[in-house]
């Protein structure tokens, strides 16, 4: 892999995205991991991504000289392009110019900037600047605020920017790290969609061997094709089971059951949990604690399923369509805070008797899209908008009962009808609608008085969850979402609009 070493940038994970977007593969490792460590892993390449320090701030981490007698190729941006040069033997200072945002770079020749317009714009977001190069680099690049901006040493395979290309505000950046791994590094662009599903389908038949498993489906997108890319590894000694546990949208039962099964031929076992679900989640009105209950639920549910698949053979095995998003958003990253349980892995019980098989657990989202059109599911399951497992459980702000989930049920089924009737679909990444149950407002109906519940629309667009922003709905749609649920669901006499993006917000509202 090409290892983004991560110095608590928030950008490693884009970096790690960027890498694969140039077809190579690519994983996210803490900077703390030793230069052995590192190179124990076998990089065919290492990328020094930015970080909130200064390479000067007392504790800032350090790049081990011995990195780079390894012949290892390594790219430094920003914070690593400075802890590069410093380790090099360059000249890192503080010159009082800071540069935050958009900038202009005047870039020249070399490798990495050949042929591109000699000014163009990059996200820069830096305090102290490299002052100096380092022996037996060529510098390339450079602004008002940083003098080296860009250098390479194509000899020894070795270059950094101080600029972020991998954010969308840097135009070329894209194409600057390309550059990297393909003509400096001399990686082959080999990791395709066809080459994921290929090694991933060898290591569930290493992890399973001829054992049974259980593939809990949600009726989205991410269970449906780890479902899909396991059924293709062990075939029929798979066993889906979809848990109705009441906290469903409308018309989802039947959509799971009719379309996955059309489109895979899986064996589906479905189990009426709601009652069991609801009793676990009485009264409780703390998020983090409503994503465990829901967690912990779950598994006993497949729990039971494999007592009761007992007569079949032994189901030791449970597939999760877990992605790399929630293993980072959970705290299982690196050094990564936790910022909610998802269910499926911060909210699973600690007896859990069963081994997980978690084929997507390095992939995004539209990785994981491609993989399920690659293994032939039809647009309708992949292009779903994503639903959390902990269903409408984690959009109702308060104690999760059945009379408002009915309440929640009936607006969220008007709003998704409205934005599919406006062809908006695709250009929203998800449209949750959410039920201030604790909250009531004063509203005129029909010349009464009415004291109802508020209900939030947090339409958002997005690349893969980890970041959003609010999407800019037309006022029309709006409209008529806004007058359709308050003139047909009883209870709620408001309708508002979030519009936040994330961070600071997270997408859901618990
Ligand atoms: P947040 O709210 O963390 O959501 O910004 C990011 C994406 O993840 C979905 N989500 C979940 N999905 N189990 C899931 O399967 C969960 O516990 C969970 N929590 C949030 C959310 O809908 C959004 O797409």
């Amino acid at each position: 892999p090409v290892l983004v070493v991560d110095y608590g940038a928030q950008y490693a994970q884009l970096i790690a995205r960027r890498v694969r977007e140039a077809q190579v593969y690519s994983e996210v490792v803490p900077h703390t991991e030793s230069v052995e460590a590192l190179l124990a892993r076998d990089p065919q390449a290492i990328v020094l991504s930015g970080g909130p320090s200064s390479v000067y701030a007392e504790g800032a981490p350090e790049v081990d000289p011995a990195l780079f007698d390894a012949g290892v190729p390594v790219f430094g941006i920003c914070y690593g392009f400075q802890a590069m040069a410093r380790a090099l033997g360059g000249t890192v200072e503080h010159t009082g110019s800071r540069e935050f945002g958009r900038t202009e770079l005047s870039a020249d020749g070399g490798v990495l900037h050949a042929d591109l317009p000699h000014r163009h714009p990059v996200w820069m977001s830096h305090g102290d600047s490299v002052t100096k190069a380092p022996a037996g680099f060529t510098v390339t690049g450079g602004s008002d605020g940083a003098p080296v901006a860009a250098f390479e040493d194509v000899e020894r395979r070795f270059a950094g920017v101080q600029y972020h290309p991998e954010v969308a505000h840097s135009p070329h950046g894209q194409e600057v790290l390309r550059r990297f791994l393909h003509d400096v590094a001399g990686l082959r662009p080999s990791w395709t969609i066809a080459s994921i599903v290929d090694e991933q389908v060898a290591r569930i038949r290493e992890q399973v061997g001829d054992g049974r498993a259980i593939c809990g489906l949600s009726g989205g997108v991410d269970s449906a094709v780890a479902a899909a890319l396991v059924q293709r590894a062990i075939g029929d000694r798979l066993t889906c089971v979809f848990v109705d546990h009441g906290l469903l949208r409308a018309g989802e039962r039947g959509q799971v059951e009719r379309d996955f099964v059309a489109a895979t031929g899986v064996n589906l076992v479905t189990v009426d949990a709601a009652d069991r679900f609801l009793a676990a989640l009485d009264g409780v009105t703390e998020p983090e604690q409503k994503r465990k209950i829901i967690g912990r639920e779950f598994i006993r549910v497949f729990e039971q399923a494999e007592r009761d698949l007992k007569a079949q053979g032994d189901y030791r095995f449970l597939v999760q369509g877990t992605l790399y998003p929630d293993v980072v958003e959970s705290g299982g990253g690196t050094g990564a805070a936790n910022i909610k349980s998802h269910h499926n892995v911060g909210g699973l019980p600690e007896d859990l008797a069963f081994e997980l098989v978690e084929p997507l657990r390095e992939l995004f989202k539209d990785e994981v899209r491609r993989v399920g059109l690659e293994l032939g599911l039809p647009e309708t399951i992949v292009h779903r908008q994503p639903f959390p497992g902990p269903g409408l459980g984690i959009r109702i702000i308060g104690a999760v009962t059945s009379a408002r989930l009915e309440i929640l049920r009936a607006a969220d089924s008007i709003a998704r009808e409205e934005l599919t009737a406006a062809g908006l679909d695709r250009d929203i990444w998800q449209c949750p609608v959410v039920l201030l149950a604790d909250v009531h407002s004063v509203g005129v109906q029909g010349d009464f008085r009415t004291y109802g519940h508020p209900v939030v629309l947090r339409p958002v667009s997005s690349e893969d969850a980890m970041t959003a922003d609010w999407t800019r709905l037309p006022y029309d749609v709006l409209e008529r979402i806004s007058t359709r649920i308050t003139n047909e669901v009883r209870d709620v006499n408001r309708v508002v609009l979030d519009v936040t993006s994330k961070p600071p917000g997270t997408i859901e509202w618990e």
